[in-house]
């Protein structure tokens, strides 16, 4: 049995001997005490009865005949009930009535005479007494009540009772052997329940062990066979969870990794061929020389270019990139970012224009990192640019509306087809290779720019209809 299961098991099985141990304490120890306190209280208050209607007769005079037999009448009942010997004295001590005594069950006058003076004397100045005894040839225990009787709030006489204690316990001894019956069963139920409640709690916890052992081993396709729907069902299906992401991450790693060999080597190759050229056939003419020079460099920027997106993108993905967030304006930072690509722009033939829409006196400024954002637009600048032919416009347009401040970059270019839109922020994803068959980029611009805007919580997208163009934006809260 494992650990935790005997654990449990263990609980539970102290849990039911500490109610054993109790039950044993109340039900056996302390009933004798409660059940005498009861008798005892129960006798005296009958006894201070039974001395009151003696005072009332006394009281009234010589008692007839008739009244005597009803007095006695009533003293017998009164030891009846309470399965007592009851004596009458009066004040000198000479018995008044005796009620009938043949059971023999009380200890003999004689045996107790000591403790029957020093009762007496206790009633005679007019308290209750209370003492015990033990049986001298017996052993039971017994119990000596005495109670005055008053007649004119004078002592006129005392009762005297003497009451077995030994109903008690046999009370206690039938309760003793049906306890430890009960003992007994419930313990061996309790033995047989415990164990199998701790095997059921432990099982499906083994379960989960075994199979974080193997998908840590490796075997992310672990299916972890637990059928409780409770907490441990949910951590079952957590771990299966688990397992999925991390096979969903290592398989997205092994095609980092493959990616990024197979766009290392087109730009690698190039150069080495065009080095290598350089070295053999040195008696190119100049012009080729200096050609073959400006691939080696145009290849060297890309490579650059591409090492730098794909440190960037991991960092931001690893959040080693914290956010440093300032108050900055957004039309600014899109003037900056357009007049950086003016040149290229009017190189190509095409319009590139920006406008910004204020509302009610808004200038557009946001809290975010600046330098990100501005990332984020330059990708988007440089994909539209990339993407419009020659005479193409595109126009970059920021709006402040309400508590939030858009940004949009519209092209009129060729436009995505719907099928690729969901893919494009993928890493690597660079769509169907157009005619010249290389592309420039490395499909990680949209990557990056959707990690900076999910680190900035913001809400972004784009609106693309093939033929017509393309609108990428998003949407930062003002500040
Ligand atoms: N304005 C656009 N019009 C048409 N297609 C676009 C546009 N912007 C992006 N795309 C498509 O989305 C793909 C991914 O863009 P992304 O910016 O991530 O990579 P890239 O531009 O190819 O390379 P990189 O930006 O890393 O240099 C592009 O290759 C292209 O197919
Ligand atoms: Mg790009």
């Amino acid at each position: 049995m494992s650990r935790i299961a005997t654990r449990l098991w263990a609980g539970m099985m102290a849990l039911v001997l500490a109610v054993l141990v109790l039950m044993w304490l109340f039900q056996i120890v302390f009933l004798e005490r409660f059940y005498n306190d009861l008798r005892i209280a129960g006798l005296e208050r009958a006894m201070v009865r039974v001395a009151g209607d003696i005072g009332a007769v006394l009281g009234g005079g010589a008692p007839s005949s008739a009244e005597l037999a009803a007095l006695t009448e009533t003293l017998d009942r009164a030891a009846h009930d309470e399965g007592a010997t009851l004596e009458w004295m009066d004040t000198a001590g000479d018995t008044v009535y005796t009620s009938d005594d043949s059971t023999g069950r009380g200890p003999s006058q004689a045996a107790w005479a000591g403790i029957r003076l020093d009762a007496f004397r206790k009633v005679l100045d007019g308290k209750t007494s209370r003492n015990a005894m033990t049986h001298p040839r017996f052993g039971g225990q017994y119990l000596l009540v005495g109670v005055p009787i008053f007649l004119e709030k004078r002592v006129a006489g005392a009762l005297l009772v003497t009451m077995p204690l030994s109903a008690v316990q046999e009370t206690a001894d039938i309760l003793k052997r049906q306890l430890f019956l009960l003992s007994i069963l419930m313990s061996a139920v309790a033995f047989v329940l415990a164990l199998a409640l701790a095997r059921t709690f432990s099982k499906p916890i083994r379960t989960i062990t075994a199979a974080a052992r193997r998908i840590a081993a490796g075997s992310y396709d672990t299916m972890v066979r637990v059928r409780n729907r409770d907490e441990i069902g949910q951590l079952a299906q957590t771990l299966e969870e688990m397992a999925r992401e991390l096979s969903r991450t290592e398989s997205l790693r092994r095609e980092f990794v493959a990616n990024v060999s197979h766009e290392l080597r087109t730009p690698l190759t190039l150069i080495q061929g065009q080095a290598e050229s350089l070295r053999d056939l040195d008696r190119d003419p100049v012009e080729k020389k200096n050609r073959r020079i400006a691939v080696i460099l145009d290849e060297t920027r890309r490579l650059n270019h591409m090492v730098e997106e794909m440190l960037d993108l991991s960092r931001l993905q690893a959040g080693t990139l914290p956010l440093e967030r300032t108050r900055f304006a957004i039309p600014a930072l899109a003037f900056r970012v357009v007049d950086r690509f003016r040149s290229l722009a009017e190189s190509q033939g095409c319009t590139l224009t920006f406008r910004f829409d204020p509302e009610e006196g808004r200038d557009g400024t946001v809290q975010a990192d600046e330098e990100k954002i501005q990332q984020v637009l330059y990708n988007l600048v440089q994909n539209a640019l990339q993407h419009v032919g020659p005479d193409g416009r595109v126009d970059v347009r920021a709006r402040a509306a309400g508590q939030e401040v858009l940004v949009e970059v519209a092209d009129n270019g060729p436009g995505i087809p719907p099928e690729a839109l969901p893919r494009i922020w993928d890493r690597f994803y660079k769509g169907e290779p157009s005619g010249d068959g290389r592309r420039k980029g490395i499909g990680l611009g949209l990557a990056i720019a959707r990690e900076i805007l999910s680190a900035h919580d913001a809400r972004y997208g784009v609106d693309s209809r093939p033929g017509a163009g393309t609108t990428f934006w998003f949407v930062l809260p003002a500040a």
